[in-house]
């Protein structure tokens, strides 16, 4: 199907008229709230892509991972719940993800713009802001104040991965307003966001990237910010759609929710990989580690920093969490990314 509207160029296979209607009302409906006109550019075939997940009439690319089965998780959260429970450990875990810590990381591009050496930027990542244990005050004192200059953001900032994201957005919009980033606040969507929220986080000033590129200037130099819809559950990621018209030199700062495009990015010479999703776990166990990630790509992109031939990355343990809310000898984690060019010698 195509619908006529050439901001909404999507095809789909598989839906039948009824549903082709359904999907393009509920478009029309998501572009009026994020006040973008109809026939203005918009990541379309992404989001509508997105939106008939959402409601159920396409199938995400990446459903049969067991581990991403809406019964699986609502099983793995009850066993996590009543293990809580039993060992005692319910309001230990909950007091460990009420303290988020702050990582400070210096990274170096002999690549990197020179007007840009030296920036610094806050990456805050599966905030999970609506979670139900007072995590929001404790982020909104970590961030205020915090000298940054640039503020992404990859992802999740729902807890549950359906329903209202109401109180995500309202617990989003305190977060967002401490944060000072004189070059703006930029992010992309999660495995537990719906579509709506491009729109929504869009009226408290953060920019969400559905596949699309925003150019950052500095005098006659600029760096360019990739965002990729989730790869992860949704599978709307268009990397090759993201950089359309982006020079093949250009500095390049990928944001995806998870870490499982790294291959693919630094095929497309993306100089710096930021992301989440994975949590480093969550639940980890002493010298041995995370339980298990939620994320098909080698262990090494599941957590801190790391490198991929030329590209740097780096995967954040998240500010919240997700199923329980509970950390162990894995701390929420605010990072502060200060990217400079490598000194001589
Ligand atoms: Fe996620």
């Amino acid at each position: 199907m195509t619908i006529s509207n050439p901001a909404l160029n999507y095809r789909s296979d598989t839906l039948t008229e009824f549903e082709e209607q359904h999907v393009r009302e509920t478009a029309g409906a998501a572009l009026r709230r994020s006040g973008r006109r109809s026939g203005e550019r918009v990541p379309s075939p992404s989001l509508l892509r997105r939106l008939a997940i959402e409601q159920g009439l396409e199938r995400p690319r990446r459903f049969r991972r067991v581990l991403d089965r809406p019964e699986i998780l609502r099983a793995l959260r009850s066993v996590l719940q009543i293990a809580l429970r039993i060992t005692g450990l319910r309001e230990r875990g909950r007091q460990n993800a009420l303290r988020p810590v702050i990582r400070h990381l210096r990274l170096a591009f002999p690549t990197l713009p020179t007007a840009f050496a030296g920036i610094r930027i806050l990456h805050l990542s599966d905030l999970h802001a609506d979670i139900p244990i007072p995590l929001v005050d404790r982020v909104i004192e970590r961030v205020r104040g915090l000298a940054v200059d640039l503020c992404l953001l990859t992802g999740d900032y729902r807890f549950e991965a359906s329903g209202s994201c109401d109180r995500a957005c309202e617990a989003m919009a305190k977060i967002l307003a401490a944060v000072e980033a004189p070059l703006g606040v930029f992010g992309v969507l999660g495995n537990h966001d719906p579509a709506e929220m491009v729109g929504r986080l869009g009226q408290f000033g953060a920019s969400i990237l559905v596949n699309d590129t925003v150019e950052i200037r500095r005098g006659q130099e600029s760096i360019h910010l990739v965002g990729v819809d989730d790869p992860h559950y949704y599978g709307c990621d268009d990397l090759t759609s993201a950089l359309f018209g982006v020079p093949r030199e250009a500095f390049k700062i990928l944001l995806a929710h998870s870490p499982e495009l790294a291959s693919e990015a630094s095929a497309a010479r993306v100089n710096l990989y930021l992301c989440g999703h994975t949590h480093a776990g969550q639940i980890c166990l002493p010298w041995i580690g995370p339980m298990w990630v939620n994320a098909t790509c080698p262990r090494q992109f599941t957590r801190g920093s790391w490198k991929y031939l030329k590209m740097l990355g780096f995967t954040s343990a998240g500010v919240g969490c997700s199923l329980v809310p509970a950390r162990f000898h894995c701390p929420p984690e605010i990072a502060v990314i200060e990217l400079v060019c490598p000194t001589p010698g």
